[in-house]
């Protein structure tokens, strides 16, 4: 057995006893528990410090494991699941009777998703293999902060509360999975992700329902949510340069993530950092980036807006929430 092994099995272990162990996805780091096992839940959620109405998402190792999770799969959700799975997409689905209420938030729906990190199948595979047939795993930050996109993030948040957590270096999406409701007449996105809802409809070849605002079940749907400590703007390139300079005056320290060409244009008293241009990349290092600006105590951190368009969807949703919900206490 490699080194890599025994600390899946070990964590595996530890999950089937009820304990909490977080681990690397493509998207951001889980913090897992076995989606069977009601204590555990209860101990993720008091770890969190996550409201019980708000329902979790369960992880499995591959398409087949499914079947122990929902009562019917309806044709979209296996286009779906053909198509983009492993990888940084959730469904909600009909749920089977005998799921537990506390990670649906008592509703007749679960969310289910293949996640595809290596790490992350492997420790799901373990868990199977001992009868464990799921892991729930919200992103490991606590309730309303960003979301850990490093082990070294987990950590810093976390400490020694954890059984383990499992180091799979950065995460290449760095930003949640897109959420498709897959349960009702038409599929509706519930969170945009970088799988975009573009590429969804034409993976159905079918329009998508307009998202319901006035769906709750989505708890990073709340406005305040992802959010740093210090105060964020959203601005345009001209209202960056100007805010940063009217701050620099009145003898304050600001951060600006914004592109190049922007940044070549202020003080050099600005903490800065380059955003990239690609949805790709800049969604990659979303979290870090606002992490690292939030460290600066600095009074205000300035975001320029990112490009419009549907491949960015998910970086303005993400970048709304935060920029509402920053500066607020640690319960947001
Ligand atoms: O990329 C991800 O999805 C990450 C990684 C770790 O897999 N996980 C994640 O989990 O973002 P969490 O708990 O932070 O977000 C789960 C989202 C919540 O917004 C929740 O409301 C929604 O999934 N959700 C869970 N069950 C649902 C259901 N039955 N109906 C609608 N939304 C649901
Ligand atoms: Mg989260």
């Amino acid at each position: 057995m490699t080194q890599h092994d025994l600390l899946i099995s070990a964590a595996a272990e530890a999950l089937c006893r009820g304990e909490l162990v977080a681990f690397p996805t493509e998207t951001v780091y889980g913090l897992g528990a076995n989606a069977a096992d009601e204590a555990a839940i209860a101990r993720l959620y008091a770890a969190k410090g996550r409201p019980t109405n708000h329902p979790v998402i369960v992880h499995i190792a591959r398409f087949e494991h499914l079947q122990h999770w929902v009562r019917e799969i309806p044709p979209a959700a296996g286009v779906l699941a053909a198509a983009c799975w492993p990888g940084p997409l959730t469904l909600v689905l009909p749920r089977a009777p005998q799921v537990l209420d506390s990670i649906t938030g008592g509703q007749d729906t679960v969310a289910v998703r293949c996640p595809s990190h290596p790490t992350a199948i492997a420790l799901l595979e373990a868990c199977a293999a001992r009868g464990v047939w799921g892991l729930v795993a919200p992103s490991a930050n606590r309730f309303g902060r960003i979301s850990p996109t490093t082990a070294a993030h987990v950590t810093a948040e976390f400490g020694a509360t954890l059984a383990q957590v499992l180091d799979g270096g950065p995460c290449a999406v760095g930003i949640e999975s897109t959420i498709v409701d897959v349960s009702g007449a038409t599929p509706r996105v519930l969170r945009p992700g970088m799988l975009s809802a573009d590429r969804i409809a034409s993976l159905l070849a079918t329009p998508l329902a307009a998202a319901d605002a006035a769906a709750p079940r989505v708890s990073g749907g709340l406005t305040a949510h992802y959010a740093p400590r210090t105060p964020l703007q959203l601005l345009d390139a001209a209202g960056c340069a100007a805010r940063a300079d009217a701050l620099i005056r009145l003898g304050h320290r600001v951060a600006v993530l914004a592109s190049a060409h922007v940044l070549a244009g202020l003080g050099k008293d600005c903490e800065t950092l380059p955003a990239a241009d690609a949805p790709a990349a800049y969604a990659q290092t979303l979290y870090a980036n606002v992490r690292t600006l939030d460290a600066l105590g600095c009074v205000e951190i300035l975001v320029e807006h990112p490009p419009p368009g549907p491949d960015w969807a998910g970086i303005h949703d993400r970048l709304n929430r935060a920029a509402a919900g920053a500066g607020q206490a640690d319960a947001g």
